[in-house]
C-alpha cells in the first residue's frame, strides 16, 4: 500500500467553528476511518461521520491518553491555546502523530512582543513598534508617534487586547490600563491599508500557501463597532492579487519559516499572517496566528477540493514539498450568526431554530452551540453559526450563506448585512 493510501483515525482538538470546518472536509476524505473532535460542539455531534469527545482541549494528558487508547493515527489542533500549553509537545513526546507547533514556536502568536522582536531580527516588514514594562517610558514613545496610535497587550487575548487610539491622551490612557493588567505592552505606528488573511501550511521547512481569504473583524455594518473573532469572511480576497501573494511569501513567510527553524523553534502547523496591503501594494505583518482563522477556515474549507488528510498528513511527516492543493474556482463566503450582547456578555441556552430549513446550498458550520438534553441545538456561545456558501461570484455566494441565515432564528440571533462588502466594491465583476 501507498502512504498516500493508509487510512487514518483522527482526532479533531477545538471546539469551535474552524473545528466544525476541518472535521467536515477531513471526514469527506476517503482515506478516515474515524474522525473525533474534541470538545467539539452540536455540529460536530450531529454529524454521523464524526464523534465528539469529552475533553478540554487543553487537557494535554487526557488527549494523550484517549489518542493512545483508540489508536489515532493523526491529531488536528484548531486552537491557539492548547498550542500555547504544550499539547503537541505531549503528544510528540508520546511518539504520537500532532499537527501543530510545539510550545516554542507558538510563542509567534502567544507573545506580541516575541513576534514583534522576531520580525525585526529577520528584517520582516511591520510596523515601528517598541515593548514596554514602564508608563514612563511608553508615554516618551507615544509622543513620538503621529496618531492613531496603536497598543498591545502581550500575550492571548483573543482579538480584544489591542487599542487603536485616535490621539496621545487617549493612548497614553491606554498604555497605563493595559500595563497595569498584563505588565508588559507594545506600542506600534498605525498602518493604512486593507487587511488580508495570508494562511500557509509549514511542516517545518517546507511551505504551501493556502487559498487567500479577508474577515470583518469589527462587530457592526461599515465595518464599525467594537472588535471580534471574525463576523464574516470569504475566499478568494481580490486585495491578495497574484504579485501580493508573491511578496507575502517571499518577504514575509519564507523569512518567518527559515528564522524560525534557525533560531531551533521549527514552525510545524497552520501559520496565518494578518497582513496590511498598502496602496503600493506592499505587505506587512499585523500579527502571526500559530493556527487557522475562525472564520477564515469555513469558506477555505468549502473551496479546497484536494483530500486535507493528504495536507496533515505531509505537514506531519514533512513531505509538503510532494504536494500542491487544488481549489474550486468558485468563491466561498461564510456570515457569523453571533449571539445577543456578542462581543461583550452573552445570553446562552437558546434553542436554535430553523436549522432543518437551511438549503442545500449553504453549510451551518457551528462554533458556540451544544446539544440540550432534549436532543435541540443550543446556543452555548458568542458566535454560534458560521453560514458559509459556494458561489460562482462573491454576489452570489453571499446570496446563497444571507438565504442560509435567513432561515435561521433565536431570541436576539444577529449578524452583519454586508460580509464581503469590500471585495464587491474592489472587483465588480465579481
Ligand atoms: P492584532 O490582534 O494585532 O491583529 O490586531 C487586531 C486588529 O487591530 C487588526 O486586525 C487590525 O485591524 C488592527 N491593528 C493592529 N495593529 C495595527 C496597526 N499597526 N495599524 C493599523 N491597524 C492595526
Ligand atoms: N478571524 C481572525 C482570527 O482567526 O484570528
Amino acid at each position: 500500500m501507498s502512504a498516500h493510501s493508509t487510512m487514518h483515525r483522527i482526532l479533531v482538538v477545538g471546539g469551535g467553528g474552524r473545528e466544525h470546518a476541518l472535521a467536515w472536509k477531513i471526514a469527506a476524505s476517503p482515506r478516515a476511518e474515524s474522525v473525533f473532535v474534541a470538545p467539539g460542539n452540536a455540529g460536530t455531534a450531529l454529524d454521523t461521520r464524526m464523534t465528539n469527545v469529552a475533553i478540554a482541549d487543553d487537557d494535554t494528558q487526557a488527549l494523550v491518553d484517549f489518542a493512545r487508547e483508540n489508536e489515532i493515527t493523526l491529531t488536528v489542533i484548531g486552537p491557539e491555546a492548547p498550542l500555547a500549553a504544550g499539547v503537541v509537545d505531549g503528544f510528540e513526546a508520546a511518539g504520537l502523530a500532532c499537527f501543530g507547533p510545539d510550545a516554542a514556536a507558538a510563542e509567534l502568536e502567544a507573545s506580541k512582543s516575541f513576534s514583534k522582536d522576531f520580525l525585526y531580527r529577520h528584517d520582516i516588514p511591520t510596523a515601528d513598534y517598541a515593548v514596554f514594562t514602564d508608563d514612563a517610558a511608553a508615554i516618551d514613545f507615544i509622543a513620538s508617534l503621529p496618531p492613531p496610535i496603536v497598543i498591545k497587550a502581550d500575550g492571548l487575548a483573543s482579538g480584544k487586547g489591542v487599542e487603536i487610539a485616535p490621539d496621545r491622551p487617549s493612548a497614553e490612557t491606554a498604555a497605563q490600563r493595559m500595563l497595569a493588567d498584563s505588565g508588559r505592552i507594545v506600542v506600534e505606528r498605525y498602518l493604512e491599508g486593507e487587511e488580508a488573511s495570508f494562511m500557509v501550511m509549514v511542516d517545518g521547512t517546507h511551505i504551501v500557501p493556502l487559498a487567500s481569504s479577508q474577515d470583518h473583524k469589527p462587530a457592526f455594518d461599515g465595518d464599525t463597532g467594537p472588535n471580534t473573532g471574525g463576523m464574516g469572511a470569504y475566499s478568494p480576497a481580490p486585495v491578495v492579487t497574484d504579485a501580493v501573494a508573491e511578496r507575502a511569501m517571499r518577504q514575509i513567510i519564507e523569512p518567518t519559516v527559515h528564522g524560525m527553524a534557525a533560531d531551533g523553534r521549527a514552525f510545524r502547523g497552520f501559520l496565518y499572517a494578518g497582513l496590511m496591503i498598502d496602496s503600493d501594494n506592499n505587505p506587512r505583518v499585523l500579527e502571526f496566528n500559530v493556527r487557522l482563522g475562525d472564520p477564515e477556515t469555513q469558506p477555505i474549507c468549502m473551496r479546497l477540493a484536494s483530500d486535507l488528510v493528504d495536507l496533515v498528513e505531509a505537514g506531519v511527516n514533512g513531505d509538503l514539498n510532494t504536494l500542491e492543493p487544488v481549489w474550486h474556482d468558485q468563491v466561498a463566503l461564510g456570515v457569523v450568526m453571533a449571539s445577543a450582547g456578542y462581543p461583550g456578555s452573552i445570553e446562552k441556552g437558546h434553542a436554535i431554530r430553523g436549522l432543518d430549513a437551511v438549503d442545500n446550498t449553504a453549510i451551518a458550520f457551528h462554533a458556540g452551540t451544544r446539544l440540550g438534553d432534549d436532543d435541540s441545538v443550543r446556543t452555548a456561545g458568542g458566535r454560534v453559526l458560521c453560514m458559509t456558501a459556494l458561489g460562482s461570484s462573491i454576489a452570489d455566494a453571499q446570496a446563497s450563506a444571507y438565504r442560509g441565515a435567513a432561515a435561521i432564528d433565536w431570541p436576539g440571533a444577529w449578524y452583519r448585512g454586508d460580509i464581503g462588502h469590500r471585495a464587491l466594491e474592489r472587483r465588480q465583476d465579481l
